[in-house]
């Protein structure tokens, strides 16, 4: 029987959950999985197309099964979509585990992913979009995290070493060449889920 993640993170577009999470799997030894790229892959299409020819609807209940379908079967670092909390089964899931919400401000997200076209909930005046996202989600997030970790003015390794610190989990180099160091090598700045 499964265990369960090691560590899942939340929090909302931009916050860098894929980077840091790729860091945290290297740094801990374990796999990284996203459940985005779980949909995509499941799909043959990018989240986007998804939303443009099925509906936000259609992408939820998809998100709804891939994170079911990965919090019973992976046993590593678990990023979810930002809007994946939003589900009640997904919130009810995810008590008691070692969740991590990435927190961060308007300026940071919109900078981060504010043009990105791959975001279709941030297509349209994106600062406004991502203030009501959050003012909807925020104690969604606060509400599954064990832990709050802010990631405004930090690098990723940085994010990385205060998700393992608040969540006690030891700072082990994982083995092999680093992917850490490839993950690190991106700006704080480029895109990032
Ligand atoms: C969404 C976040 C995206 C993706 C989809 C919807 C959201 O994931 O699931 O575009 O509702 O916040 P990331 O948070 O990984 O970008």
């Amino acid at each position: 029987m499964s265990s369960g993640p090691l560590v899942v993170l939340v929090g909302p577009m931009g916050s860098g959950k894929s980077t840091v999470g790729a860091l945290l799997a290297e740094r801990l030894g374990v796999p990284y999985r996203d459940t985005d790229a779980d949909i995509v892959a499941a799909e043959g299409r990018e989240v986007s197309d998804i939303f443009v020819e099925d509906g936000e609807p259609r992408f939820r209940e998809l998100e709804r099964a891939a994170v079911r379908a990965a919090l019973a079967e992976h046993t590593g670092v678990l990023a979810l979509g930002g809007g994946a909390v939003l589900d009640d089964g997904t919130r009810a899931l995810l008590a008691g585990l070692p969740v991590a919400y990435l927190s961060m401000d308007v300026e940071e997200a919109v900078r981060r992913v504010g043009l990105g076209a791959a975001r279709p909930l941030l297509a349209v005046n994106p600062r406004r979009r991502w203030r009501e996202l959050m003012e909807a989600r925020r104690h969604l997030y606060t509400e599954v995290a064990r832990v709050v970790v802010a990631t405004d003015d930090r690098t990723p390794e940085e994010v990385a070493d205060a998700v393992l610190d608040a969540l006690e989990l030891s700072h082990s180099p994982g083995p092999g060449p680093s992917a850490a160091d490839a993950a690190g090598s991106r700006e704080p700045g480029q895109e990032d889920t």
